[in-house]
């Protein structure tokens, strides 16, 4: 059963109660969150209290996506938390920082993800594969929704799941970024275990609920 990640970047401010009812009442198992930095990426959003806020309304696991130069300090802004899976960028650590990272969250009580942007290649992982709970693969160029999926990270996805395959690996494969029904449908084809789907979801004409169940 693939999982869905709304992605709260997408969500009415002005009415995030009545959003989180919603998301609540839909079959989403997950709830994403992108925190940007406005260094890693061109972009600001948002940190550790307005996960309190779901945490508090939200019956969805948390599911952080860190968008930042300096993963290292930024997992521990989330340390009191209940973050479910915290996923940083390859791309924003030296090879020397990459298990010190994951050995952090871990110590935080974290599930680790590790996600490569649309021009990183797969190879960049190699080595710590199986160290990760998942693999976060990004279809668009991180920094904001509503952008359109890039198709070679379909071929992403197979070559990550040929990997788990031959290495008896259990990581799951999530992909991000210009998420509908059709591309969800390819990325499910290509493998893909959790569809992470911001402005599909939230704008979604019939509501959150239908946008959630049309991507099941
Ligand atoms: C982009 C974020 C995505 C974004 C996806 O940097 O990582 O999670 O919210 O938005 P959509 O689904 O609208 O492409
Ligand atoms: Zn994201």
């Amino acid at each position: 059963m693939t999982i869905i990640s709304p992605s709260v970047l997408s969500a009415d401010f002005s009415d995030l109660k009545g959003e989180i009812e919603h998301l609540n009442n839909s079959k989403a198992e997950w709830v994403h969150f992108d925190v940007m930095d406005g260094h890693f990426v061109p972009n600001l959003t948002f940190g550790p209290d307005i996960l309190k806020v779901f945490e508090k309304h939200c019956n969805k696991k948390l599911d952080v996506h860190i968008m930042v130069s300096n993963p290292m300090k930024v997992v521990d802004y989330f340390k009191k938390n209940n973050v479910y899976m915290m996923t940083f960028h390859v791309e924003a650590v030296g090879d020397n920082t990459l298990i010190p990272v994951i050995e952090k969250c871990r110590l935080n009580g974290f599930k680790v993800g590790i996600s490569i942007k649309p021009n990183t290649r797969c190879e960049e992982l190699l080595g710590i594969l199986d160290k990760v709970d998942m693999v976060l693969v990004m279809s668009v160029e991180p920094g904001f929704g509503g952008q359109k999926f890039m198709p070679n990270s379909l071929e992403k996805l197979d070559w990550l799941h040929e990997y788990r395959e031959e290495h008896g690996l259990k990581y799951l494969l999530e992909i991000d970024g210009g998420i509908n029904q059709e591309t969800g449908r390819q990325a499910v084809k290509h493998h893909c275990d959790v569809l992470v789907a911001g402005s599909y979801i939230f704008k979604h004409p019939e509501g959150i609920e239908a946008g959630v169940e049309s991507l099941l």
